[in-house]
């Protein structure tokens, strides 16, 4: 795992902007794995000024979001297909034909995360991973006690996350029970992961992810066992690591 304390969500974003430009540079056809939410804002917004300079260009890249909410209308203004659509696709001059997000709204649930897992064999898996973590440690929407070798599936949202989540809803009341998301087994399959986190309510989460024993009671200390897992978060989600100066002390003196 690398560590990067950043000052502040701007250079969180500026830091994990630099990572995903270097890993997806000559490849004509990168595939993103997206994350909603507030984590990846800065990431997407920077992104969206470095393809405005011409430092990266999206036009052909593939995308898989992570998760999508059970029973929404892909249409629907909440709807993960929407969000991404309008905080991803749009700015970063995606075609929205090229991104995929689990469907929520399909018949045959079961069937259609199939076919999502399918899509991402298909496209030779995802190149860089965007995550963000839970305050309870999940990513995507893999709750504690989600199996390791998990793949996209159906799960029930906890009353913490439904809770977390209720600022985009009217109230926690209408905040969808259940989701379709990438399993755990899916996000390590991800050639590179990078996870962006800030503020103090992600501090024990984050010290937990990157400290703490691996547990599916922390599902993102998995990230423990991927070999390419970046993690890039603020002083403020830091505060609760014992080994932050290390991590300081690894940024500022590296080799070469
Ligand atoms: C969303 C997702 C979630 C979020 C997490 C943090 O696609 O996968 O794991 O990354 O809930 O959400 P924010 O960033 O809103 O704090």
């Amino acid at each position: 795992m690398e560590v990067v304390i950043c000052s502040d969500g701007d250079e969180v974003g500026a830091v994990a902007a630099d990572r995903v430009i270097a890993q997806l540079a000559g490849k004509h056809t990168p595939v993103l794995g997206l994350a909603t939410g507030s984590s990846p804002l800065n990431l997407y917004a920077e992104l969206e000024r470095r393809s405005a300079a011409g430092d990266v260009d999206f036009a052909h890249a593939l995308g898989f979001a992570l998760d999508e909410y059970v029973g929404l209308d892909p249409q629907h203004p909440l709807s993960y297909r929407q969000t991404i659509d309008r905080t991803v696709v749009k700015p970063l001059g995606m075609n929205p034909e090229r991104v995929r997000v689990p469907n929520g709204f399909a018949a045959d649930l079961e069937a259609a995360a199939d076919e999502f897992e399918e899509a991402i064999r298909e496209a030779g898996g995802i190149d860089v991973q965007i995550l963000g973590i839970g305050s309870n440690g999940h990513i995507g929407f893999n709750e504690p006690t989600s199996s390791f070798t998990s793949r996209t599936r159906i799960k029930t949202l906890t009353q913490q996350t439904r809770k977390d989540n209720a600022r985009f809803f009217s109230d926690d009341e209408t905040v969808p029970t259940h989701c379709v998301s990438q399993g755990l087994g899916t996000i390590m399959d991800a050639h590179n992961l990078l996870m962006v986190a800030s503020g103090e309510k992600k501090a024990d989460a984050v010290a937990a992810m990157i400290e703490g024993p691996v547990s599916a009671m922390c599902p993102a200390s998995i990230l423990q066992f991927h070999r390419r897992a970046f993690i890039i978060i603020d002083e403020a989600a830091a505060a609760k690591l014992t080994y932050a100066d290390y991590f300081r002390h690894v940024a500022a003196n590296q080799p070469g």
